[in-house]
């Protein structure tokens, strides 16, 4: 929550526990919110220690490829960025991947605010960007920060959009300031692809159940990409 090193040192024990391979990126809650100096001389020292170690990215399996971004901007805590060297980057690996592999690209914060789920920090630019990637390949942009599940093709978000892709926003697995919130409910997406297509399952808390249940699975097929 405040990049405290225990706070850390737990979230380690946590990562350690997942199955293999996970790709971990930093978000704002990595970085200091309060000691400014060690927020602007070595913001990532924590995340670099205790999460980067357990990340593998890119993940490179025969049927997904994914590349995460560092879209965190240590001066401003919230504002996401992407600059045009990481984007060009992103751009050179997109296409490098085979043509039979689903390909995602993973970041922090939102592309454009969300009506009714105001946040701070969408990324300036972001449609650009992800015309660029989506134009190189991508079949999909995964994003946090704003503790709302989604999954929308790109040109319901941007009208006009002019490549078929997704964009697929997450929950909040754990954090207790969504519960209560109209709306709103820890969740993550179990997400399943195959050579046909690509499928979603939202896992929504139960509060009653006290377990994590799916909702009715989101699919969209292959021949819906043009790549
Ligand atoms: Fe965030």
């Amino acid at each position: 929550m405040r990049a405290r090193g225990g706070q850390f040192a737990r979230a380690e024990e946590w990562l350690k526990q997942l199955p293999t391979p996970v790709m971990v990126i930093p978000g704002n809650h990595d970085i200091p919110l309060y000691n400014l100096a060690l927020r602007l001389t070595n913001p990532f020292r924590n995340y670099r220690r205790f999460a980067e170690p357990h990340s593998t990215n890119p993940i490179e399996l025969p049927c997904l490829r994914a590349i995460g971004i560092n879209t965190i901007n240590p001066h401003r805590h919230q504002q996401g960025i992407i600059d045009g060297v990481t984007r060009d980057r992103v751009c050179e690996w997109l296409t490098a991947q085979p043509q039979d592999a689903w390909r995602l690209v993973v970041i922090h914060q939102h592309v454009k605010d969300i009506p009714g789920h105001h946040r701070p920090g969408a990324i300036p630019g972001a449609r650009e960007t992800l015309e660029a990637w989506a134009r190189a390949g991508a079949h999909a942009v995964l994003h946090g920060h704003i503790h709302f599940d989604y999954a929308q093709t790109a040109d319901q978000l941007f009208p006009g959009f002019p490549v078929p892709m997704l964009v697929i926003a997450a929950g909040t697995g754990s954090n207790a300031r969504t519960r209560g919130k109209a709306g709103t409910t820890n969740s993550f997406h179990l997400v399943e692809f195959s050579q046909e297509k690509l499928e979603i399952s939202t896992q929504r808390w139960n509060s009653m159940s006290g377990r994590f249940e799916a909702d009715q699975p989101v699919v969209f097929p292959r021949s819906l990409f043009s790549n």
